[in-house]
């Protein structure tokens, strides 16, 4: 920080000598980071380094089918070790963002190799005998399908997947490499990716047996029908890029269908999880870490349910304020990170009517790793959306989202903000707004810093009153999440801090 600030006051006298204009308004947005801020970073970074090892690790593991992508190698209490279309998709969507970002020749490799893998044996699991086809949630590693008791279909599968694999095509296709084996237009069926989007046109609105993202419920679900329209609007634009106008029409008119049903999600107060319950867990509270998860997985920066709409905004204030009363670990505010106090949010979990502790259910649930990073995500991607704007239109929700920063954390506002008010970029209530919700964002960071283990390893649970880590060690998911919030945090970091 030190010397970039005096690189920038350098430049600025510099251009003053020179009779260049000075940009005051992009210096004044630096605000100054926190004395924690360097411990936080340096184990977001350390941190970062182990979880992508961790993801590779249970992509194509030993003993099982390249391409293959286990939820956590734990084969008994809890027994993870499959292959959920859902999950292998957010993992590989991550990935191909790696590969994307990476300058890494040999690293490149290593993600091209596990993506091209996971486009192979997805096209495989397509094709094998399975309880609910494209629909089926589970696998067993080999790709022969997992035919138990279990809560089958789960559409936002093959919709994960296929926006895993356009991403990951599409960088192909940036390399001028062909991808025709993955996305076939003359055969509705035959490639992966046009199988795959097929499935999800015809049968988004088919009934509303199709189960949850936690795999509980039978109904229409907020995460599954944003991720539907995530892969409608991509796969639309993918079947035009290869040459598949027809289809591109149709994928567009599901997902202008989806996209107009979405309002019956919005209750008046919160976004319900559910609609058309046919079945499963009761949640009288309508709160679920779901709906977040989906804004982050399946949101397009197109304003529809972003992280700034206000439908959002109210969403999440109430999961916080929730989570934050539940559990016995949320009463520490404070943890230690290389000597240093960093400050902590409440650990966060799915939804509170949860009883599943990580090994079977029938106690209160615990928080889980991936809800809390997911959490800080939000944070800093709504940094990144309202430094995009150029704005931040003060509502009701967004005032509730701030006041909840000092309520809660007793972040305080030098500039007050007042609803009906709209803040413009490189102003002083701009500037603070966004610095605040970077501390907000940090707070649920350095939350799974402190129950994460020393040497980096992340369970897929907290104990909600020890805080120790609990049910599957090295889930693959919790690893995602952190590298996804520590992306989302670097980008967030430069709008504020400049670095
Ligand atoms: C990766 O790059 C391709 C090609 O530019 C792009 O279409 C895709 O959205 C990118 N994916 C991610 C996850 O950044
Ligand atoms: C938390 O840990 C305690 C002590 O190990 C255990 O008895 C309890 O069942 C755990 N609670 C949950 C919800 O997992």
């Amino acid at each position: 920080m030190k010397s970039s600030i005096s690189i920038t006051s350098i430049l600025a006298i510099a251009a003053f000598v020179a009779g260049t204009p000075v940009d005051h308004g992009s210096l004044a947005k630096r605000a100054a980071a926190p004395p924690f801020n360097t411990a936080l970073t340096n184990w977001v970074n350390s941190e970062t380094t182990y979880a992508k090892n961790g993801v590779l690790a249970n992509i194509s593991p030993s003993g099982a089918s390249a391409g293959s992508v286990q939820a956590a190698p734990s084969t008994s209490n809890p027994d993870y070790r499959y292959h959920w279309v859902r999950d292998a998709g957010i993992t590989l969507h991550e990935v191909s963002g790696w590969l994307n970002a990476t300058s890494d020749s040999s690293a490149a490799a290593v993600y091209n190799k596990k993506l091209a893998d996971y486009a192979t044996f997805s096209r495989t699991i397509q094709t094998v005998s399975s309880p609910s086809g494209l629909g089926t949630a589970k696998f067993y590693m080999d790709g022969t399908a997992y035919t138990g008791p279990w809560c089958n279909p789960q559409r936002d599968g093959a919709a994960m997947r296929a926006v895993s694999l356009i991403s990951y095509a599409r960088y192909l296709k940036s390399q001028g490499k062909d991808v025709t084996q993955y996305y076939d237009g003359k055969s509705p069926t035959s490639s992966v990716i046009k199988a795959d989007l097929e499935y999800v046109a015809n049968n988004w609105n088919a009934d509303s047996q199709g189960c949850d993202i936690w795999e509980e419920v039978r109904g229409n679900h907020f995460y599954t029908r944003m991720i539907q329209r995530r892969a409608m609007i991509e796969g639309a634009q993918f079947a035009n890029q290869m040459g598949d106008p027809g289809a591109a029409a149709w994928y567009n008119t599901q997902a202008t269908a989806i996209t107009n049903g979405m309002d019956a999600f919005w209750s008046g107060s919160i976004i319900l999880p559910t609609i058309n319950y046919n079945g499963g867990v009761s949640k009288p509270s309508n709160i679920d870490a779901q709906v977040f998860l989906a804004v982050l997985h399946a949101s397009l920066e197109d304003g529809f349910y972003t992280v700034d709409s206000d439908r959002v905004l109210a969403t999440i204030v109430q999961h916080i304020a929730k989570f934050n009363s539940m559990y016995a670990i949320n009463t520490a505010t404070t943890t230690t990170i290389a000597s240093t106090s960093v400050p902590v949010g409440p650990a966060l979990g799915r939804y509170p009517e949860d009883t599943y502790n990580g090994y079977e259910s029938g106690q209160q649930g615990n928080p889980w790793t991936l809800i809390t990073s997911g959490m800080a995500e939000c944070h800093y991607r709504l940094i990144s959306t309202w430094s995009k704007n150029g704005k931040i239109v003060v509502t009701q929700a967004v005032a509730n989202f701030l006041n909840q920063l000092t309520s809660l954390y007793g972040i305080t506002f030098s500039n007050s903000y007042s609803v009906g008010s709209t803040y413009g970029s490189g102003s002083a209530t701009f500037n603070e707004i966004l610095a605040n919700t970077m501390l907000g964002g940090d707070r649920y960071m350095a939350r799974v810093a402190r129950h994460t283990d020393a040497n980096g390893k992340m369970w897929e649970e907290w104990n909600l009153s020890t805080g120790f880590g609990q049910g599957a060690p090295d889930l693959t998911w919790s690893y995602g999440a952190h590298v996804s919030a520590a992306t989302s945090r670097a980008a967030a970091s430069k709008i504020v801090y400049g670095a």
